[in-house]
């Protein structure tokens, strides 16, 4: 026995070991080469949403391919830097953020890169993603009317552009001009009515003395407190009080439903140029895309989904059909600088 356990130690240990080298060396040589076999199985997301309105959706990808998602969230322009900072050394694949702008900018500083994709292709329709695949939106939002339901009727309300009318002084409220969510609502108008009109638009509405808030949520609270009347903003801030208090008298309008539509915007997401993970940062956008992860990655915040073949949220049904500026969402990034200028010519602070 003595003799047999010498043989093991000297004798097959060590050829065990070489086959293993032997084997580790083979598997690095064959296939489809060095840097698929270095890609670890995990995706690294940097996301300017929060950590409860994505987790779900990554835990749910987890589970179903065994890619971990590690993340990091913090602001938009915070991200936007620090990817452009480390350059090839980012251990980024996606960026995760939210409004057409951000994502046209974030483009435009060329920290993603192009995705041929037929699922993306099939799941997200071409108006909300970038016309060279860069970025693809993951929910939309529409920035509308909302009013009062005690002071207002909906038969009062027809179009963005009518919030101009006299009848609304000192009755409208709006979030400042510095948001990205209404300077791309301005650039909507510009693409539809031109910038002469664009900006009719907004002198209008400046002519009403509206009120003007620091966030969606103070606002639409003043409204339901009975300060305001009628208000511009996104859906799922209305959704969010509505589902704590449904007895607030609030109530969402569609505008411009005879013409171009209500306008919308998105969340969305494009792969990083120097993505260490490409492969799995596809399956994960792929993933997000799909009816199911649609469903729940939309659903945590009420916004709507991108793929038409996911569910939507049950406040979101009861709200209704409604007709939707159809708009390549890329045209909001391009046609803010302008936007911009305008609110500030029309003295929209
Ligand atoms: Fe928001």
């Amino acid at each position: 026995m003595a003799i047999s356990i010498s043989i093991l130690r000297k004798i097959i240990i060590p050829c065990l070991a070489i086959l293993v080298l032997f084997a580790g060396a083979c598997e690095r040589g064959s296939g489809s080469g060095d840097k698929v076999s270095e890609e670890k199985e995990e995706v690294v997301v940097y996301s300017s949403r929060i950590e409860e309105l994505i987790r779900p959706a990554f835990d749910a990808f987890t589970k179903e391919t065994g890619i971990k998602v590690k993340y990091t969230t913090g602001k938009e322009e915070e991200l936007l830097q620090r990817l452009k900072s480390e350059g090839e050394n980012s251990p980024a694949d996606i960026l995760i953020t939210v409004d057409a702008g951000n994502l046209w900018r974030a483009a435009e500083n060329e920290v993603f890169q192009p995705i041929e994709s037929a699922i993306l292709s099939e799941n997200i329709p071409e108006n909300l993603r970038d016309q060279e695949n860069r970025w693809f939106a993951l929910t939309i939002r529409s920035r509308t009317i909302m009013y009062n339901t005690e002071k207002v009727s909906p038969e009062e309300l027809s179009t963005y552009e009518a919030l101009g009318d006299s009848k609304w002084k000192e009755r409208l409220a709006l979030r400042t001009s510095a948001k990205v969510y209404n300077q791309s609502l301005v650039a909507s108008m510009i693409a539809s009515l031109g910038e002469e009109e664009a900006e009719k638009v907004v002198k209008g509405w400046m002519a009403n003395d509206p009120e003007i808030f620091g966030s969606d949520v103070k606002m639409l609270e003043a409204m339901a407190a009975g300060q305001k009347d009628v208000a511009i903003a996104n859906t799922y801030y209305l959704g969010r009080l509505l589902k704590e208090d449904p007895e607030l008298p609030l109530a969402v309008f569609w505008p411009n439903q005879d013409d171009r539509g209500a306008h919308v915007n998105v969340s969305g997401a494009g792969i990083t140029k120097n993505s260490p993970n490409k492969d799995n940062a596809v399956k994960l956008l792929e993933f997000l895309s799909s009816a199911k992860a649609q469903k729940m990655f939309a659903e945590t915040n009420i916004e709507y989904p991108v793929n038409p073949d996911a569910e939507l949220h049950e406040l979101l049904k009861e709200w209704g059909d409604f007709k939707r500026d159809d708009l390549n969402v890329s045209e909001l990034g391009s046609n803010q600088v302008e936007a911009v200028k305008i609110m500030d010519r029309a003295g929209y602070k």
